[in-house]
């Protein structure tokens, strides 16, 4: 299984939409693909329409008391896809982890159990305890960046945080690529500010921009992706040619899957 972190310490930015919708681009096209909601918030997993009763064991119980990941995960009502839910006892796991042997390991060791072709771990808004466990876990790093005039800030933060796990706890951890999200082809701060994160970044930044879209924000309220709620949207096939694009950035024994 190939995992990929999908992380920011902004809120706000699209980490949930971007984590919901490449994960369902993913499974339309057969792989067995697992979304691990790791924020307390839980907007993944509401988002896939899993309401707080259906969610019996959570990624919660997977961090803090070992529960195999195979007694945590859900199906969704999208084929191939499953889900590791978030309940809010998740917001107490930052500070539990923190007395806890292998603190940063612990969502690793459990995805080491999964059946999948690949995950995606939607990250909360900052870099604490649970954000170290994704990128511990991770084989990639996908940055969603929203181009507002205070893009790249904190990205500087983020990257630092990539070295240190890097260092410490996971040598293999690349940055995938950084996507442009919430852009509006009518508002000039926006072409600039991506102009400029293309200019510090690269080739970094993938090429598919996700264009501010009101279909992407209705969809969660119908509890689903929006590439199911309305696939021919601009934001959908957004994430569809970000998820082929992905695809192409995957290390290359994994795209056989
Ligand atoms: N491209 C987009 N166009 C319009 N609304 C978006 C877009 N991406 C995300 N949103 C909305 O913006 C809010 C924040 O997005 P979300 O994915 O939850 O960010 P994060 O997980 O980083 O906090 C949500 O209400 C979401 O529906
Ligand atoms: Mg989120």
């Amino acid at each position: 299984m190939i995992t990929i972190a999908v992380a920011n310490q902004k809120g706000g930015v699209g980490k949930t939409t971007s984590a919901v919708n490449l994960a369902t681009a993913f499974a339309a096209i057969g792989w067995r693909t697992l979304l691990v909601d790791l924020d307390p918030q839980g907007n993944a997993s509401t988002g896939l329409g899993i309401e707080r009763e259906d969610r019996v064991k959570s990624s919660y119980d997977l961090l803090v008391d070992g529960i195999p990941i195979d007694d945590c995960i859900v199906r969704t009502q999208i084929p191939d896809l499953d889900l590791l839910p978030a309940t809010v006892d998740l917001s107490g796991a930052e500070i539990e982890l923190v007395e806890m042997h292998d603190r940063t390991g612990r969502l690793r060791a459990g995805l080491a159990e999964a059946h999948h072709d690949i995950c995606f771990v939607d990250c909360p808004p900052s870099l604490g305890l649970l954000t170290l466990n994704a990128l511990t876990a991770a084989d990639r790093l996908l940055v969603p960046l929203q181009c507002e005039f205070y893009a790249l800030e904190g990205l500087s933060q983020l990257l630092i945080t990539v070295e240190q796990v890097q260092q410490r706890f996971n040598p293999e951890l690349a940055i995938v690529g950084i996507a442009l999200t919430m852009y509006d082809r009518r508002n000039r701060l926006t072409d600039q500010v991506s102009d400029d994160v293309r200019n510090v970044l690269g080739k970094l930044v993938f090429e598919a921009v996700v264009p501010r879209n009101v279909r992407l924000s209705e969809a969660p309220s119908h509890g689903l992706p929006a590439i199911v709620y309305d696939h021919n949207c601009t934001g959908s096939r957004a994430y569809m040619d970000l998820a082929r694009e992905l695809i192409g950035r995957l290390p290359e024994k994994r795209k056989a899957a």
